[in-house]
């Protein structure tokens, strides 16, 4: 008898599957575990400077906590589009944070925004419009489900220009075409101001975009008073999608929530049915858990106050202190707590040092003498030799810090230097790594032009 050991199986996997990337947040992964375990040298040991996970560090708010502990005896399958109580939780919030009127019976919940984002894209006709660069989840999602789509790079400001995007939709045959709004927006952490919205909105009027409008980070605006929803600008194109993952860092909860637009009746049963045949409906225990985290009270106010003022100092922090770096540009956040900082100045130096592709920076800048994580422009969707890179500055301990700014909230600038420089050391010798970086190839670049010189005299 054969032995089960030298039996092989060979598993055949669908073309489709085989046909798209590892998401890049997954290859990020792999590869600094691997980076990790490989590193010979004693100073891997710390790990790394930690600027390329979007993940926010603060403690899940308590209230969220008891209700999950509250709801653990909750072992029946909840209703297709959530439990009644959180899509109403959901329906005030929207109402008293957004100013946007929203039925109970407009929402979904679903098992995070990335779910829905994919389930929109599985019901929705038509051809995507990608702006970049972009969020590094929206390609892999719209390459597995073989829809037709268009990138639509932004200029110099980063925003979305309403004449590109209408010269772009007037090419598309599609009768429907669906905009991918991310705002505020990851990589770039800058808010769209209502005009901006408004004058986007006249293009989607006039040529039938719908809007995917993904606004998980709302409340980490800085000033939230600047925070305008694409949902109340655009209220019959839009789906606003939104949930726990950012502002109420609980990711690993895995729910968020779809608003539907006005009138779309017939649409609401279409998406009804894929969560039903998908995923039935999110863990009931989990939906419970978020109901006091929609619902409005001081607790979460102050919550989000707090978490959304540090952000902003480290934000403040980290773009300034990059931007002091000779040739450093970068996005000015306003929200999230990422900045795409852009070192194309380099990138004759770059180039020379056989650095050829964002890819290749992230890659150098990872390994020793570095240690320093970032995500490269090509997993932002901009070109291979954009040295543009996403910078998250969330690598502190969120608990004590979130204590701390309780304990004495710095005010003036240079209090709030010194919060950062006390409580986020790793921010601080992030930047400063990738300031050695910079300087050595400067450096480097400078005395290989002198030895050039050398060489050419002597020969002369
Ligand atoms: C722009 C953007 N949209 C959506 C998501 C996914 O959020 P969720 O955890 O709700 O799936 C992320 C997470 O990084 C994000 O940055």
């Amino acid at each position: 008898m054969k032995s089960i050991h030298s039996f092989s199986l060979r598993f055949v996997v669908d073309q489709q599957v085989e046909d798209i990337e590892m998401p890049e947040n997954l290859k990020l992964n792999t590869f600094l575990q691997e980076f990790h375990s490989d590193c010979p040298h004693p100073e891997c040991g710390f790990g790394f400077y930690g600027f390329a996970f979007g993940q926010s560090p603060f403690p899940v708010p308590k209230m969220i906590q008891e209700a999950l502990i509250k709801n653990v005896d909750k072992g029946a399958y909840a209703a297709v589009p959530g439990i009644s109580e959180l899509r109403s939780a959901i329906s005030k919030y929207n109402k008293h944070y957004f100013g946007i009127d929203v039925s109970p019976d407009r929402i979904y919940v679903g098992p995070g925004t990335k779910e829905l984002i994919f389930n929109l894209l599985e019901i929705l006709h038509g051809t995507v419009i990608l702006p970049t660069p972009a969020w590094l989840g929206y390609l892999p999602q719209i390459r597995f489900l073989k829809k037709n789509y268009h990138m639509l790079p932004t200029r110099a400001n980063r925003k979305i220009s309403p004449r590109d995007l209408k010269k772009l939709a007037l090419r598309l045959q599609d009768r429907q075409k669906i905009l991918i709004l991310n705002n505020p927006h990851n990589p770039t952490g800058l808010l769209y101001a209502k005009t901006e919205l408004e004058e986007i909105t006249d293009v989607c009027r006039e040529l039938n975009i719908t809007v995917i409008a993904d606004e998980i980070y709302a409340q980490t605006t800085y000033d939230f008073t600047k925070f305008v929803s694409m949902g109340k600008i655009y209220p019959e194109g839009t789906f606003v999608t939104n949930g726990l993952s950012k502002s109420h860092a609980a990711g690993g909860y895995r729910l968020g929530y779809v608003v539907f637009p006005q009138h779309a009746v017939d649409l609401k049963l279409q998406f009804k049915k894929i969560l039903a045949t998908e995923y039935t409906a999110v863990s009931t225990p989990i939906q419970h858990a978020a109901v006091p985290g929609f619902e409005i009270s001081d607790e979460m106010d102050e919550y989000f106050e707090i978490t959304r003022n540090i952000h902003k100092i480290m934000g403040e922090y980290t773009y300034n202190a990059l931007t002091a770096i000779d040739g450093i540009k970068a996005t000015k956040p306003e929200a999230t707590f990422y900045l795409l900082a852009d070192f194309n100045a380099y990138a004759p130096e770059l180039q020379k040092a056989k650095i050829t592709s964002s890819q290749k920076l992230s890659e150098t800048l990872i390994v020793h003498p570095y240690h320093t994580a970032i995500v490269g422009g090509d997993s932002l969707v901009l070109e291979r030799t954009d040295f543009s890179a996403r910078i998250a500055y969330v690598d502190y301990d969120g608990a004590k810090v979130y204590r701390k700014y309780k304990e004495h909230k710095p005010r003036t600038s240079s209090e709030k230097i010194e919060f950062v420089r006390n409580n986020a050391p790793k921010v601080v010798s992030g930047i400063q790594m990738i300031e050695n970086f910079f300087e050595k190839l400067k450096k480097d670049a400078v005395d290989e032009l002198m030895i050039m010189k050398e060489s050419l005299k002597i020969t002369n």
